[in-house]
């Protein structure tokens, strides 16, 4: 596959629906879909998941897998919890993936190790449900694709969004007209999240596995602060809030709007609230200008929470001739007319009654039963987020990215997600530690 071909195919914005759900003789041995979670700690998002896979008809949790040895124990105890049987723990996940009686891989760990973990999985014959971003670069994207398309497994990514029932029923009206014509959509995300002060040099904590949590990253010093969470904000192995939070709502207004890739983008921003080891922007604005004449914007406020934000601490506004959206991030939307007046509401339970269950857990559910629901029918095409349009919405956040390090505006081409300037495309790929490159 050449970089030139590697983003055609089918729009990403295509109306999901509701995938048919295989409810006759779930529970029955040969239906049984086994998985091993890894990333599991007690404080992270492997954690919800976890429970949902471990609490879901048919579904046997039956490893969890952390290079953290308190994380291990910790998840053991919970499956147990929740359904009654203990998992095995490991490792390694490259262990893992030589067992036979494992269906699928739920990868929970770091950004770096997204990429990897999914192709590794794929290639060794397990279906995989990796979180957002699905890619660390985007010559990883052009990977990602090329593995899924040889090995047929199921891939979905965990942008949990695409499985809302509320946006995907607000969507079929969006694209009815019910706004008028869409132009413009502004995404937003805002946390408090706090200083995280300068790491220094340290020796190994006894309960992790330094080496393995660094996976395919070339190796370096084990450093305090790193380890659990704020690798997010590091240049080596995350990829800052554009790829931690707008990869959701900008994907939802792609989707409303039935956007695909961008022509121009411009990202700034800087780590305006802090003097620390933090090195991605905590305050940005991401400006996507699509062929269609359509604009989406994305503000990132990681440090300067604003009003309530408990309450609509992220979301989409979606703007047409005759009104506008709103995408609460739980799970609802209201409508505006055209003098600024909500006039109507759309709440997840409107369109599936009798669940009560909270918004959160709902989501989560929902987009691995659909995981779920794929590997039983070996069908990747039923899966929400297929490989083609994760690693599309990942490349959107991404290309944000390449416009901040390399201090430019860039001028994209909307088939391939190539940009034209020089200087961005030395963030296209990445270094490996030897012996971890996608052979
Ligand atoms: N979909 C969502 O709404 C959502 C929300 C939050 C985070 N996330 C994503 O989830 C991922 C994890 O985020 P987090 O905040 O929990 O990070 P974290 O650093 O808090 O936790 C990651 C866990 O992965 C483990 N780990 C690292 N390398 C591993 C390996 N090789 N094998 C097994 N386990 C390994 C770590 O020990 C840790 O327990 C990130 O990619 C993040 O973007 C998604």
């Amino acid at each position: 596959m050449n970089r030139r071909n590697f983003l055609r195919g089918t729009a990403a914005a295509s109306l999901i629906g509701i995938s048919p759900k295989i409810l006759w003789g779930a529970d029955a041995p040969s239906n049984r879909v086994r998985l091993c979670v890894a990333g599991v700690h007690e404080n992270g998002r492997g954690k919800a998941p976890m429970a949902r896979a471990a609490e879901m008809p048919g579904v046997e949790v039956v490893c969890v897998c952390d290079v953290d040895s308190r994380a291990r124990d910790w998840a053991a105890k919970e499956v147990e919890k929740i359904c009654g049987k203990t998992p095995d723990k490991a490792l390694d996940i490259r262990k893992v993936l030589e067992r036979k009686d494992i269906d699928g891989i739920v990868g929970e760990v770091p950004d770096h190790w997204h990429a990897p973990m999914a192709w590794m999985a794929m290639e060794a014959g397990k279906d995989v449900y990796i979180e957002k971003p699905c890619t660390f670069c985007p010559s990883e994207g052009e990977i990602l694709i090329k593995v899924q398309k040889k090995t047929g497994r199921v891939f979905q990514m965990g942008n949990q969004r695409r499985s809302s029932v509320a946006y995907a029923r607000v969507i079929k009206e969006v694209r009815n007209g019910i706004i008028g014509e869409i132009k413009y959509a502004r995404t937003w995300y805002r946390n408090n999240r706090k200083p995280i002060g300068r790491g220094a040099e340290a020796p190994v904590p006894e309960w992790l596995n330094w080496d393995l949590w660094q996976g395919s990253c070339p190796r370096a010093p084990y450093r305090i602060g790193l380890v659990h969470y704020n690798w997010h904000w590091n240049f080596k192995y995350g990829m800052g809030e554009i790829t931690n939070n707008a990869v959701h709502y900008v994907d939802v207004a792609r989707w409303a709007m039935g956007l695909d890739m961008p022509c121009k983008v411009s990202a700034i921003g800087g780590r305006y609230c802090g003097d620390d080891d933090w090195q991605w922007p905590d305050t940005q604005m991401l400006s996507l200008e699509f062929p269609e004449g359509k604009m989406i914007t994305w503000e990132g406020l990681s440090c300067l929470p604003g009003e309530k934000p408990r309450d609509a601490y992220a979301g989409a506004m979606v703007y047409g001739t005759k009104g506008s959206i709103l995408f609460h991030p739980r799970d609802f939307c209201v409508m505006y007319d055209g003098v600024g007046d909500a006039v109507r509401m759309w709440k997840a339970d409107d369109a599936k009654a009798g669940n009560n269950v909270e918004w959160k857990p709902k989501l989560d559910y929902w987009h691995m039963s659909n995981f779920v629901d794929a590997i039983r029918a070996h069908d990747p095409s039923l899966a929400r987020s297929p490989v083609v349009d994760s690693v599309r919405s990942s490349h959107v956040s991404l290309l944000g990215n390449l416009s901040i390090r390399s201090g430019m505006t860039l001028n994209v081409d909307p088939v391939t997600g190539v940009p034209k300037e020089k200087a961005a495309m030395e963030f296209w790929g990445r270094e490996y530690e030897p012996g971890w490159e996608h052979a």
